[in-house]
């Protein structure tokens, strides 16, 4: 359990060990995609742990992508509820490349449906995405990740790159909150 200012707790769900360990996995699946000039697509905040590792991890499987990054922000009703705004957009040439999207977590499916047509429209030749965890919820638009790290109960939760309120992203490990009563 790791301890925080306000008197919580974060239960963990997936420890660093096993998150390594899939993370290793999807690099190899990945890696036997035999994409056309890669361009992996971290969208921050939240993947940049994930994105990291991945990285290193592909490079283990022989692969040597170009990265960048987009910073997508959700507005509207609740964490995830409405509107998705670039906050900054990807530099990179994108054009007849195969872009694999990296994302911490899919919950409504809109941040990587809007992230995935806005690279399409860009002119990829291809655009593959690769989510850490896969949150049990009905999705509010229709997108179907094509690698997952882990099948994600429908919790908040925190630790690995991801937040509640800008804390707990250092945590090696990913977990639930739980309050002390
Ligand atoms: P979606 O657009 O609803 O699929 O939300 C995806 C984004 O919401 C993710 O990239 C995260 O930034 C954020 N998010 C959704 N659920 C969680 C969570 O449980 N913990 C931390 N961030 C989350
Ligand atoms: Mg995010």
């Amino acid at each position: 359990m790791a301890e925080s200012p306000a008197a919580e707790t974060v239960k963990p769900l997936f420890s660093a060990e096993e998150i390594a360990r899939r993370v290793d996995a999807l690099a190899g699946e990945i890696a036997a995609c035999d994409l056309n000039d890669p361009l992996i697509v971290a969208v921050l905040k939240g993947s940049f742990i994930f994105a990291a590792d991945l990285i290193r991890a592909l490079h283990g499987h022989g692969l040597t992508p170009e990265i960048d990054f987009i910073f997508l922000g959700s507005y509207g009703p609740g964490t995830t509820g409405g509107e998705i705004k670039i906050l900054r957009d990807v530099e990179s040439a994108i054009e007849g490349r195969d872009v694999v999207i990296v994302d911490d977590i899919l919950d409504s499916g809109r941040t990587l449906h809007f992230a995935k047509g806005r690279l399409e429209e860009r002119g990829a030749r291809g655009v593959k995405t690769c989510i850490l965890l896969d949150k049990d919820v009905p999705r509010a638009v229709g997108v179907t990740p094509d690698f997952t790290g882990f099948e994600c109960p429908d919790r908040f939760v925190v630790g690995y790159g991801m937040d509640l309120g800008h804390r707990y992203r250092e945590l090696p490990f990913i977990g639930v909150i739980e309050s002390a009563a």
